[in-house]
C-alpha cells in the first residue's frame, strides 16, 4: 500500500529516545562462541560490534528508557499519550503485550497499548499505523516504540546468524505540528518469501524440531532487499513527486554495510547523506531505524525542514518506507 498524508493534517515526530544494552560484544568475542573471525564478519557485512542484553534483561528493560526520554524531548508525560505501539518480534513475553507493560510503567492510563508484529520492518509499520489513527482522530499523542532482543532467538552456535545481530531500542513520540511533517508512507508483504527468514516454535504451528533460533537463507534475503530498498524508495519518491536529489537525510534498515551501500549506489544517493551505524549496533531489528535516527540527530545530521527518507525491510518478507520533513530540533 502506498499514500501520502491528508493535506493540512501535520503530523511529526516531537521526541525520541533510545537506548542499548551496556555490554559490547566485538567481533573477536564472537569468533570464541564460533568459527569465524573479525576480517570476515568485517568484509561480508561491515559489523565491528554490536550490543547484547544480560540474561535478566528483556525488551521493555530497553524500551522503557528509550520512551521516557522520548517523553521527556516532546514535554510529555505518560498521561499524555492515548496510544502505545511497541514494534518487535521479541516483546518481554507472547502476553501481557510489552506495549501494555509500557503503559502502566508510564502511567499511560488512557492509552490503547499493543504490540506489532513485521520483522525488522516493525518500526515502519508502527509509523504508518500511528500516524493513521492520529490523522483519523482516533488518537492525539502516540508513542511508537521499535526495538529487540535477537541475542534471546539467535542460536549461540550458528555463525551464519550470530554475527549478524544486536539488542536495541528507540521511540517516538508523533504528535499534530504546525508545519508539515510526515509526507508519505508505503508498506509492503510478500509472505511467499517468509520461508528465507522465519523463527520456528514461535507460535501455535507446530514442528519435529523445537528448536526456536532464527533461521535464514542469508543469500534470498541479501537478494531481496537489495532490490526491495531501492523498489520501495523509488515508489514513494514518485508518488510524492520528489527525487532521490531532494532527500537530505537516508536512513535504510541496518542490516548490513553491503546491502545499504549496494542500494545507495543504485539510488544515487551521496555517501554523506546516508546514516551508518550497522558497524556499532548489528542489525537490531525494529530498533534499527529509530537507533539512526538518534545518532543522524545527536550528530548534527538531521535538522528541522530537511527531507528524511527511511526505508525498513526484513522477515515476512516485509518493507516499508516513509517521507518526511524533519521539525525537531536536537535536545540542548
Ligand atoms: N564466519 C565465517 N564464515 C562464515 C560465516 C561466519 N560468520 N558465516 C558463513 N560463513 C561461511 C559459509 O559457511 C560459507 O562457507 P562455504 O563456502 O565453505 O560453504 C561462506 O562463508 C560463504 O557463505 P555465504 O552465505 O555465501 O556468504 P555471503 O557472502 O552470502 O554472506 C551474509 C553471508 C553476510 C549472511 C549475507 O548473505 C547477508 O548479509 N545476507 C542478508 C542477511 C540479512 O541482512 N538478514 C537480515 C535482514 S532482514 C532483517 O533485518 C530481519
Amino acid at each position: 500500500m502506498i499514500g501520502t498524508a491528508k493535506p493540512g493534517l501535520d503530523i511529526s515526530i516531537t521526541g525520541l529516545g533510545c537506548k542499548v544494552p551496556d555490554r559490547v560484544v566485538t567481533n573477536e568475542e564472537l569468533s570464541q562462541y564460533v568459527d569465524t573471525s573479525n576480517e570476515w564478519i568485517m568484509e561480508r557485512t561491515g559489523i565491528r560490534e554490536r550490543r547484547i542484553a544480560a540474561k535478566e534483561e528483556a525488551l521493555s528493560d530497553l524500551a522503557l528508557p528509550a520512551a521516557r526520554d522520548a517523553l521527556a524531548q516532546a514535554g510529555l508525560t505518560g498521561a499524555d499519550i492515548d496510544l502505545i505501539i511497541v514494534a518487535t518480534v521479541t516483546p518481554d513475553m507472547a502476553f501481557p503485550s510489552t506495549g501494555a507493560i509500557i503503559a502502566d510503567a508510564l502511567g499511560a492510563k488512557d492509552a490503547a497499548a499493543y504490540d506489532l508484529s513485521a520483522g525488522c520492518t516493525g518500526f515502519m509499520y508502527a509509523l504508518a499505523q500511528a500516524y493513521g489513527m492520529l490523522a483519523g482522530g482516533l488518537a492525539q499523542r502516540a508513542l511508537v516504540i521499535g526495538g529487540d532482543v535477537l541475542s534471546k532467538i539467535l542460536d549461540w552456535s550458528d555463525r551464519s546468524t550470530l554475527v549478524l545481530f544486536g539488542d536495541g531500542a528507540g521511540a517516538v513520540v508523533l504528535q499534530a505540528v504546525p508545519q508539515q511533517g510526515f509526507l508519505a508512507f508505503e508498506l509492503g508483504a510478500d509472505g511467499a518469501g517468509g520461508k528465507s527468514l522465519w523463527l520456528p516454535g514461535s507460535g501455535s504451528r507446530f514442528f519435529e524440531d523445537p528448536e526456536r533460533f532464527v533461521k535464514m537463507n542469508g543469500r534470498e534475503v541479501f537478494k531481496f532487499a537489495t532490490r526491495i530498498l531501492v523498489q520501495s524508495a523509488e515508489d514513494i519518491l514518485a508518488k510524492c513527486d520528489l527525487s532521490i536529489d531532494d532527500v537530505d537525510v537516508y536512513i535504510p534498515h541496518q542490516a548490513n554495510v553491503r546491502i545499504i551501500e549496494h542500494a545507495t549506489r543504485k539510488l544515487g544517493v551521496p555517501s554523506d547523506r546516508v546514516v551508518i551505524n550497522v558497524d556499532r549496533y548489528g542489525n537490531t531489528s525494529s530498533g534499527s531505524i529509530p537507533l539512526a535516527l538518534a545518532d543522524a540527530l545527536a550528530d548534527g545530521r538531521l535538522r528541522p525542514g530537511q527531507l528524511v527518507l527511511m526505508t525498513g525491510m526484513g522477515a515476512g518478507l516485509t518493507w516499508g518506507s516513509a517521507l518526511m520533513r524533519w521539525t525537531m530540533e536536537a535536545a540542548a
